[in-house]
């Protein structure tokens, strides 16, 4: 019988984001930086007697049921074969804020794909796995892989970066906000698609200069969604006017509601996550992580 799995499920956030356009089949072209980082889900793998079952949990309840991303990720790769699989219970224990540009759902998605692949002994390689990754939605072939890297066409793209030198990375919440990230594709201008460009982050990336890297947040906007989502979205804008008001630089992760902010400095970063939630946001420390997600048996 297969053994306990635990596989951990970091989040994201995009360093840099520019929407280049709207394509024929509804989605969007994009160039996006994007960085895992340690605040993380966790998934639990356990043996269930009857085959080719399946039972799936959560700590959140509201994220229980089939259209969960685990789900779907576990049933892509049941309908890969005909063969029985050893039944499976997965318990997600949910930590990353859900609808908060941080990407929590593909890489739980992710983390399924590579959990099961090991649990059912399916040995199906990395590219395959990517490949299975980019139907389950535009962000989960970056989750599988994590680290740092530039992502194209609708995000399943990747061009590996080098690791990104090590930074805290606040993550700053207004409080009860979420966004859909199809709307928020929706609600852009097509006058600011291809703004702002990435190149010169990625430049500094590749040079693995840290200053640069730091600088780039304050240099102006860093994603395509900042302007739009602080248009429509004005208790958004006043926590971004507030956060601005502490000489802070937040940049907006995907289509956000989350801010993050780079600190080199522990003290620094924590004084800024107290900063966050003295004015009323949550706030996540963590920090840049340079390796892919990995498996242990318990
Ligand atoms: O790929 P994913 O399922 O995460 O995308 C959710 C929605 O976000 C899509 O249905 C689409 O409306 C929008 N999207 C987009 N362009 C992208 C990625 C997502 O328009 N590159």
């Amino acid at each position: 019988m297969s053994r306990r799995l635990v596989i951990s499920a970091p989040a994201k956030i995009n360093l840099g984001l520019n929407v280049l356009g709207r394509r024929p089949d509804g989605y969007h072209d994009l160039e996006t930086v994007m960085q895992q980082i340690s605040l993380s889900d966790t998934l639990l793998i356990e043996p269930l007697t009857q085959a080719n079952e399946w039972v799936f949990s959560c700590t959140d309840p509201d994220l229980e049921g089939n259209d969960n991303l685990v789900c779907r990720a576990a049933s892509l790769l049941r309908s890969l074969t005909t063969k029985s699989l050893p039944g499976v219970k997965i318990t997600l224990y949910k930590n990353i804020p859900t609808q908060a540009g941080l990407g929590g759902g593909s890489s739980d998605a992710a983390a399924t794909l590579l959990g099961l692949n090991r649990f059912w002994q399916l040995s199906l390689k990395k590219d395959v796995l990517l490949q299975l990754a980019a139907r389950l939605g535009s962000d989960v072939p970056f989750c599988l892989r994590g680290g740092t890297a530039l992502a194209r066409g609708r995000g399943e793209i990747l061009q590996q970066l080098p690791p990104l030198p090590f930074f805290w990375v606040v993550l700053a919440l207004a409080p009860a906000s979420s966004i859909s990230t199809a709307k928020a594709y929706g609600l852009i201008d097509p006058g600011s698609f291809g703004k702002p460009s990435v190149h010169e982050l990625i430049e500094a990336i590749n040079e693995g200069n840290k200053a640069k890297v730091i600088a780039w947040p304050a240099a102006g906007q860093t994603n395509t969604f900042e302007k739009v989502i602080m248009k429509h979205y004005s208790r958004l804008n006043n926590f971004r006017s507030v956060l601005q008001n502490l000489l802070l630089r937040p940049a907006l992760s995907g289509s956000g509601p989350t801010f993050f902010i780079l600190s080199e400095d522990y003290s620094r970063a924590r004084s800024i996550a107290y900063a966050v939630e003295d004015n009323g946001g949550r706030a996540f420390l963590s920090w840049t992580e340079v390796k892919n997600k990995e498996w242990c048996h318990v």
